[in-house]
């Protein structure tokens, strides 16, 4: 068993071993621990790429369907069907849908797609930026993006096929199932009992 004693005196040696990586750290071994140096900003820009369902986070640019429907022809369409339709992949399931559906989504026959499902149109905007295309993801320019976003938004007849999406035009977008999702019970910190099996 573990004694005080034992525990103790374990500590006391880490302790030791703790000054002792300190000070040859002190002394700049470049042996040790001189490894990594410090992040750029242009590392953590190319990290920092949250855009949040209010919109905070998305950069200047803009684009339309009509722009976007060029790109997506060149390099979506192939996986994701040239009507956004999907395209099935024998034994690997699909390439997503990613126009239509609306209206399906509480019936007995839900067909997920950004159009029928997504709560907020400044996720699509992040999702293509981080993501697609799917074998070069964040190769798009923001301009590009919000092309894209436009066209898949226009497509699924969210958006008129003459829109302007930028920074204020997407957040502005409310997509048709942004109210079909509901609020968990509150955070488990707030509400243990809640969440408890055995109860408070
Ligand atoms: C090589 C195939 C491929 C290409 C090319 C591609 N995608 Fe995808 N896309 C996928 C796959 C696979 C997924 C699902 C990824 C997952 O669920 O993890 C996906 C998911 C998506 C989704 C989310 C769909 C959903 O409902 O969850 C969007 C939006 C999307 N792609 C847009 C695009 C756009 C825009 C382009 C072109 C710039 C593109 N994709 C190019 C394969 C591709």
């Amino acid at each position: 068993m573990f004694t005080r004693k034992g525990f103790v005196g374990a500590f006391a040696l880490a302790l030791v071993g703790c000054s002792f990586i300190t000070a040859v750290e002190a002394a700049g071994d470049p042996g040790s621990h001189a490894f990594g140096s410090p992040a750029t900003q242009a590392q953590i820009a190319g990290w920092n790429l949250d855009v949040l369902p209010s919109g905070a986070g998305l950069p200047s640019g803009s684009g339309t369907p009509a722009e976007g429907s060029k790109l997506y022809a060149a390099q979506c369409a192939a996986c994701h069907g040239a009507e956004g339709q999907g395209i099935p992949v024998p034994g690997h399931g699909v390439f997503p849908r990613l126009v239509g559906g609306i209206g399906t989504i509480a019936t007995d026959a839900p067909a997920k797609t950004v159009g029928s499902f997504w709560p907020y149109a400044t996720g699509l905007f992040d999702y293509i930026r981080r993501a697609m295309p799917f074998t070069k993801p964040q190769s798009l320019s923001s301009d590009q993006v919000y092309a894209l976003t436009a066209f898949i938004l226009a497509k699924n007849g969210i958006i008129p096929d003459d829109a302007v999406i930028n920074a204020q035009t997407l957040q502005a977008v409310k997509m048709p199932n942004r109210d079909g999702f509901y609020s968990r019970l509150a955070p488990e910190t707030d509400n243990i009992a809640a969440y408890s099996i055995t109860g408070p």
